[in-house]
């Protein structure tokens, strides 16, 4: 069955549902947290062994800020242990890891890892890992106007250069169009996940909590992805 799918070039994971992972196992949060990055590492190398090019991840939303004090200094210090000491498997399958979001406010801690590993990956070509981080896609959108109204002032381009290529050359990463978004643990929204990117996206939304998005749920997504018809506006 796996040699006849069509395998989705850029696909994008909200990776909900490890808070309530943990509860129901009578664990703290930061358990499913823990928990979540195991799946991603097993959701991103069975990704790269099927075929697809990009991953795109949502690992912390500019709005997370709002959550506890130790439940964000838990992610940071989980960040920052996972890019520097066992992303190695990760790296070993050629994976090239991207960050998107702004920088600010995040520790100096966290941005010397994010960018220590971009350095470690960057001539990596199997798979590219997008890891949007105090990420919001809003705000991308915002950041990307200032760059482009930016050129334009300096006189750089003019406002009849700015072509779909110009603006997506200005976003947090130059990326291909997601074909594929995955939200675990039941929740219909984006909830600002790469907006721009998702035009034409097919949406999946499985009930499983993120820690239990193993490689046969994976496969299952891709089987759902292969029933859609995309027609990109068109009607057919
Ligand atoms: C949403 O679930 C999940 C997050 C805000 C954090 C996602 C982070 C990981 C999976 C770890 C990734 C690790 C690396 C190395 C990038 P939730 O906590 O909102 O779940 P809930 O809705 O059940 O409370």
């Amino acid at each position: 069955m796996k040699e006849n799918l069509v395998i989705p070039n850029h696909v994008g994971i909200i990776m909900d549902g490890n808070g309530r992972w943990a509860e129901r196992r009578g664990l703290s949060r930061s358990a499913g947290h823990k928990e979540g990055a195991e799946t991603l590492k097993k959701i991103c190398l069975y990704a790269e062994s099927l075929g697809v090019k990009y991953l795109s991840i949502y690992a912390f939303s500019t709005e997370n800020f709002k959550r506890s004090k130790a439940e964000v200094d838990f992610l940071m210090n989980l960040f920052i242990e996972k890019f520097t000491k066992e992303f190695q498997e990760i790296i070993d399958h050629d994976v090239k890891v991207v960050f998107s979001g702004r920088r600010s406010p995040l520790s100096k801690k966290v941005l010397d890892a994010m960018d220590q590993l971009t350095r470690r990956t960057e001539n990596n070509t199997s798979l590219v890992l997008n890891i949007c981080l105090n990420y919001g896609g809003q705000i991308e959108i915002l950041d990307m106007v200032k760059k482009i109204s930016e050129q334009v002032l300096n006189h750089k381009i003019s406002l009849d250069d700015i072509t779909l290529d110009i603006v997506s050359s200005h976003l947090y990463q130059d990326l291909p169009p997601l074909d594929f978004i995955i939200r675990t643990s039941g929740e219909l929204r984006l909830s600002n996940f790469m907006l721009y990117q998702a035009s034409y996206a097919e949406l999946y939304f499985p009930k499983t909590l993120f820690p239990d998005f193993l490689e046969n749920e994976f496969m299952e997504a891709i089987v759902e992805f292969n029933k859609r018809i995309r027609k990109f506006g068109g009607n057919v």
